[in-house]
């Protein structure tokens, strides 16, 4: 069985102002985190050159939280994957739960947004989930086959894929680790089916009230490979807590 590095995201979404920005990354630079994980931060857009500036040097990666599909337009509120290579940015996520429910991300939009993210060099963390009524009404694996078609499109070597419950995110609520490990299996599959080669080594973060007391537990089930963080990913120690927990499960301790 292919050994994934875990990797723990932090998704800060319209948290963290230019200052917060600076005490949240001296905060962390003062923590003991793991050589063994993978860490990356997702500030909102204009504290990335900040973040930029303050994570020169560090293991720690930056990521953005959208981008568009083209490099520049007549696109009004739109940022372009170029813009955020431009400042630094190596990572950003796609199609997270926010987007879809709120501004209307698409199955076909968030598709042509991460494509254009890859070409223009950056890590996609391409975000999936149901909602509550769509588990009650047994519809969790139709709406996670049709929101990652456009997954098949993408580079595997540059691809991380998060499993969000929607009734999970933002509300103490988590999955269990068995809905965890039989979603995240789920897609493992379906990237199987993508992609003759590589579907094993592609990343399946667990995203959804993930902290340090459940970190242990969801990450170290099989297919679980990290977490994409929100709440606790606004403090310094539970978001270095989790990092450390996530290390233990790679360490197999
Ligand atoms: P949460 O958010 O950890 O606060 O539930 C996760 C996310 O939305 O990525």
């Amino acid at each position: 069985m292919t050994q994934r590095r875990p990797l723990i995201a932090g998704n800060w979404k319209m948290h963290q102002n230019v200052a917060a920005t600076s005490a949240l990354l001296e905060g962390l630079a003062a923590q003991r985190l793991s050589d063994e994980v993978d860490v990356v931060v997702c500030p909102p857009f204009t504290s990335l050159p900040n973040a930029a500036m303050l994570l020169a040097g560090s293991t720690i990666g930056l990521g953005a939280q959208n981008c568009h599909w083209e490099n520049s337009g007549a696109f009004t509120g739109e940022v372009a994957p170029s813009m955020l290579v431009e400042r630094g940015v190596e990572w950003v996520i796609i199609g997270h739960s926010e987007r879809r429910t709120i501004f209307g991300e698409s199955d076909i939009t968030a598709a042509r947004r991460a494509k254009a993210a890859q070409e223009a060099g950056l890590k996609v963390i391409y975000c999936v989930g149901e909602t509550l009524e769509q588990r009650q009404t047994e519809q969790t694996y139709s709406v996670l086959e049709a929101q990652t078609a456009g997954v098949a499109d993408l580079d595997p070597t540059q691809l991380v894929v998060a499993y969000e419950p929607v009734w999970a995110i933002g509300t103490g609520q988590t999955a269990t680790v068995d809905q965890a490990q039989e979603a995240h299996a789920f897609l493992r599959r379906r990237l199987e089916g993508f992609f003759s080669s590589g579907a094993e080594s592609i990343r399946i973060l667990y995203g959804g009230s993930m902290k340090p007391g459940n970190a242990v537990e969801l990450v170290g089930m099989p297919d679980v490979d990290g977490g994409l963080i929100g709440g606790a990913s606004l403090d310094a120690d539970s978001f270095s807590a989790i990092i450390r927990a996530s290390a233990e499960c790679a360490a197999g301790v």
